[in-house]
């Protein structure tokens, strides 16, 4: 069993017959989504998902757990899903795909949210090995971006896969992929892009999670603010 399946099914050891649990996205998400299958297969596990994105929403789908629409819910129990980054005062960064607004809105939406992860995503600041996703209203993106830039910002948008135009979120945002000067910690940063006209929202996950599970060398071990 690797790291990531381990945390995965640690996780898992949260969920209670009853709850409305959120999946995440992502390899580890998947590891958590095919034990919650598992548990309802083989041990009466009883509960209702909800999906942070329609991968997900289709692996749950092809398990046999039951999903509700995101739409319809006003609050959920638990959600579990992975992180690009883990800073130690628990802030995430998310979002390399393309379903961050869903994650963030299931993330303060949760009861309790719980990060899971390999030893890999632990860092010291926001930013350390990836650019930060910033989903953008298309005609905004240009303005958006020059604000963004006042603030210390230098990115450019997200070009699509065949490199022929640029990367369209499931929301039908464009994403500026930018790199901050270090000197902003996470809460000025989240405070600044949140307050920046055009955009949808962004990959910083600040004061959302409750609980982080990293697994390193077949060890969990859980951190909590
Ligand atoms: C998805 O948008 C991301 O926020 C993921 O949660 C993140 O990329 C983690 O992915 P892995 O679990 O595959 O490392």
């Amino acid at each position: 069993m690797n790291d990531k399946q381990l945390v995965a099914l640690q996780a898992a050891k949260y969920v209670k017959s009853g709850m409305l649990v959120g999946l995440g996205t992502g390899s580890t998400a998947n590891y958590f989504i095919a034990e919650l299958a598992r548990l309802q297969r083989d041990e009466g596990l009883k509960i209702t998902t909800v999906a942070s994105s329609t991968i997900s929403a289709q692996n749950a789908h092809s398990l046999n757990l039951p999903i509700v629409a995101l739409e319809h819910i006003s609050s959920i129990d638990l959600y579990v899903d992975g992180a690009d980054e883990i800073t130690p005062d628990l802030t995430l960064l998310k979002g390399r795909g393309s379903d961050l607004v869903k994650e963030k809105l299931l993330a303060k939406a949760a009861t309790q949210f719980i990060a899971v992860a390999d030893a890999s995503k632990l860092v010291t600041h926001i930013g350390q090995n990836f650019v930060i996703p910033i989903e953008v209203i298309p005609f905004a993106w240009q303005l958006a971006k020059k604000s963004l830039e006042t603030i210390g910002g230098v990115g450019h948008l997200r070009p699509n896969a065949a490199n022929d135009g640029f990367w369209i979120t499931s929301h039908g945002s464009y994403v500026l992929d930018m790199k901050f000067d270090n000197s902003l910690n996470a809460s000025d940063l989240n405070t600044q892009i949140n307050n920046t006209p055009g955009v949808v929202e962004h990959g910083i996950f600040y004061d959302l999670t409750h609980t982080v599970l990293i697994a390193e060398n077949g060890v969990v071990s859980k951190l909590s603010v």
